[in-house]
């Protein structure tokens, strides 16, 4: 079946399984230098794999037919974190069904009403964060994001009873890094000691934590602009609610999907932005200017476009779902059989140099003109899959920015930039982020006195 498939690497299956878990970028670079911009790798376990990122192929991809192509299933390893009813698990009707139930709590509106509660929340944690030192921003980010979702789900005011959940969500977090979370379920006696089983565990009590918080909620119904309280109310065509079950899922989901993916994809944008002090400044011209800093997203072109171009450079999840082909389908002049799996390579598309000229180079400036292309700027993906929390990440990310830069600037270390690192599903900054903050006002005292002395040497 597999002999009609594009070519791609044939080096041991064992050898690339590893390559791809330990240099990622390089590896499918590598791959597209030699066989172009669709090709087939192998995994350990896996049906064959087919990279395509060419953008006309991109589209046909991400617009076929639910029942040709199935997304859902390609991402059956989330299944034990998130649960069988979580919409990024389903496909066709169920998967349209789920959906349409999510969109409100995801919509602009609802955006603006937790606009209020990133920025505090974002002001708060910078508070505290250390300046003319070295500092690891990753896990500050990873801090930082957690809280603002677990807010925005289960509401504004239960900071000191989400403390539990919030360290057993932490705890996760810090195993989902481990190759071993990404093996299935041990056999046996080995299901009962190591990581696996104590993770085991936790995802057991945060179940029950959040099964207790749907109760309350369910008991006591409140008017809120969190996530679960629109979650409770959301009725299908039929006029049911959701199920406990779908419920405990999707919040999962919304935890998992939103929490790592945001921290890592800032901790990306100012390892860029710190080796780019143009940029800042130019930012920092742009929030200066700005009469009023609650007004979300107006005269903030050139803050969109860093964004942007930042998830372009490095998009922290670098393809979309895996899309099983459940019928013959054919793309880009090939007819893939049932059986394969097609991967839409965000990171090969966005590197690439045809349709983004000196693509290794951060210039949010080619997002200032025209927005990003539907199949060319993948970062969440597309299609009818595309991210739901999409709105959310990014008003998320240009809040941090803006505060980050408003209070410090952000300086490069010596010793160049980082390698990108997988932790499970995500690419991240290998050394966590490393940068200097410097206070802006401290940076600005600094700039005068060397004007001064400058001054002083000519005279
Ligand atoms: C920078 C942050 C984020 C990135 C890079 C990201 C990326 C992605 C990608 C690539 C997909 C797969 C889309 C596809 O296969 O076409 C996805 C799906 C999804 N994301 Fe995100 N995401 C982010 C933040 C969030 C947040 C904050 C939430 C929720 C609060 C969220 C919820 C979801 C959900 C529910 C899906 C499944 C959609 C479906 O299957 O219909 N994501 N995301």
């Amino acid at each position: 079946m597999t002999d009609s498939l594009p070519p791609g690497p044939r080096t041991p299956v064992l050898l690339q399984t590893l390559a791809n878990w330990s240099r990622p970028t390089s590896f499918i670079e590598r791959a597209r230098a030699r066989y172009g911009r669709r090709f087939t790798v192998r995994m350990l376990g896996q049906p064959p794999m087919v990279m395509v990122s060419d953008p006309e192929e991109i589209k046909q991809v991400l617009t076929a037919p639910p029942d040709v192509l199935h997304p859902g299933e390609g991402a059956f390893i989330l299944e034990p974190v998130v649960g069988p009813n979580s919409v990024i698990l389903l496909d066709e009707d169920p998967h349209l069904r789920q959906r349409k139930l999510l969109l409100p709590a995801f919509h602009g509106e609802r955006m603006q009403a937790l606009y209020g509660l990133m920025e505090e929340l974002t002001r708060k944690e910078l508070e505290s964060w250390p300046t003319g030192e070295e500092v690891e921003l990753h896990p500050r980010f990873q801090r930082l994001t957690l809280e603002i979702i677990l807010r925005a789900v289960f509401g504004l005011e239960r900071g000191a009873q989400l403390a539990e959940l919030r360290a057993l969500l932490t705890e996760l977090l810090t195993f989902s890094e481990n190759p071993l979370s990404l093996l299935p379920p041990l056999p046996g006696v080995l299901a009962r000691v190591g990581p696996p089983a104590r993770m085991r565990k936790v995802g057991e009590r945060v179940d029950e934590l959040i099964y207790e918080l749907i109760d309350e909620r369910r008991a006591a119904p409140e008017e809120g602009a969190d996530v679960l309280a629109l979650l409770l109310s959301a009725r299908d065509e039929d006029g049911n609610p959701m199920s406990p079950q779908e419920l405990r899922d999707e919040l999962v989901t919304a935890l998992v999907a939103g929490h790592e993916t945001t921290a890592s994809q800032l901790a990306w944008t100012f390892v860029a932005l710190a080796r780019a002090p143009r940029v800042q400044a130019r930012l920092r011209a742009e929030i200066d200017a700005l009469a009023k800093p609650g007004a979300a997203g107006a005269g903030e072109d050139y803050l969109n476009a860093t964004i942007t171009e930042a998830m372009r450079l490095h998009p922290v999840i670098p393809n979309a779902e895996p899309r099983h082909v459940k019928q013959p389908f054919e793309a880009g002049g090939v007819t893939y059989p049932p059986g394969v799996t097609i991967f839409v390579s965000a990171y090969l598309v966005h590197h690439d140099p045809d349709v983004y000229p000196e693509p290794y180079a951060f210039r949010p400036e080619r997002f200032l003109e025209s927005g990003p292309g539907t199949y060319t700027w993948l970062p969440f993906g597309g299609g009818r899959r595309r991210c739901l929390g999409a709105a959310f990440a990014q008003q998320e990310m240009r809040i941090v920015v803006r505060e980050m830069l408003t209070r410090y600037e952000v300086s490069a270390l010596r010793g160049g930039g980082e390698r990108t690192r997988r932790r499970s599903i995500t690419f991240s900054p290998a050394r966590g982020a490393r940068v200097m903050l410097t206070a802006r006002a401290a940076a600005a005292s600094d700039a005068q006195a060397r004007e001064a002395r400058a001054l002083a040497a000519a005279a």
